[in-house]
């Protein structure tokens, strides 16, 4: 007679088991704990990695010959709730300069002085040049 009353692979805690059966059940329980523990963290990580992807930089950095101006991007995110305030052709459309070389669209540093001093004098943000470029 089988002492194993089991359940698809796995054996289940049943009457007529030994000591011994016991470990080797606990055995089988814990292998299956971390194989899910591994399947859950390769996910979480994929999702993490997919999620900064989307979100872009934490920190954006443009060189100009007046100084690199570094745009802290993330933080930016928290000040309006609709991407589009700046992404105003999409995410999808690429990056500003693919669009903004005087050509297509404005200038960058035209749109860029535009879009960021406007809002910077609305709310209190930074409107000296130094504030912005540093060499
Ligand atoms: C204050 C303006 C501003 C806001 C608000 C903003 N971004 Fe950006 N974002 C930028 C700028 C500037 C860049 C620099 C790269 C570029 O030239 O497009 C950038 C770059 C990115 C990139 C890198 C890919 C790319 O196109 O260069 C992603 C992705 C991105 N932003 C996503 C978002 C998302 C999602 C939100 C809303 C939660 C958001 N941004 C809000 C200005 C902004
Ligand atoms: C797919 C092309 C494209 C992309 C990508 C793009 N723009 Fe534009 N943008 C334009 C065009 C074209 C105009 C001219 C007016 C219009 O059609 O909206 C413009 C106008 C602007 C203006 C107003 C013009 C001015 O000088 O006042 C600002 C500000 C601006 N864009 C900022 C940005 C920023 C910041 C990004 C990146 C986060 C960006 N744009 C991405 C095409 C683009
Ligand atoms: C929709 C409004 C808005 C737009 C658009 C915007 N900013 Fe800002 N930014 C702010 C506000 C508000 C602050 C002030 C935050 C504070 O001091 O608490 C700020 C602060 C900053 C700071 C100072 C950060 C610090 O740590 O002191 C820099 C640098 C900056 N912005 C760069 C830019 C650049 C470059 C752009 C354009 C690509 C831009 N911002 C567009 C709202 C905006
Ligand atoms: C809110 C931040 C901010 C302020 C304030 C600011 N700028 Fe800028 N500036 C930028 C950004 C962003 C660019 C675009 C850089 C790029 O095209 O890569 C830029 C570009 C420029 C460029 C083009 C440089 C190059 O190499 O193409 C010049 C010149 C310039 N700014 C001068 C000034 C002057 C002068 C002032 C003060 C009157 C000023 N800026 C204030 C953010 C700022």
């Amino acid at each position: 007679m089988n002492n194993f009353n089991r359940c698809g692979n796995y054996r289940m805690l049943s009457d007529g088991m030994g000591p011994k059966e016991i470990t080797i059940l606990f055995k089988e329980v814990d292998a299956m704990k971390r194989f899910i523990a591994v399947l859950l963290t390769v996910s979480f990580l994929a999702v993490g990695a997919v999620v900064a992807l989307a979100e872009g930089p934490a920190e954006v950095k443009f060189e100009t010959k007046m100084g690199d101006v570094t745009f802290p991007h993330e933080t930016h995110q928290g000040f309006v709730s609709d991407c589009t305030t700046c992404h105003h052709k999409g995410l999808e459309a690429g990056t500003c300069k693919d669009c903004h070389d005087g050509t297509k669209a404005p200038k960058a540093k035209d749109a860029f002085h535009d879009l960021c001093k406007g809002c910077h004098k609305e709310k209190n943000g930074p409107t000296g040049c130094k504030d912005c470029h540093k060499k």
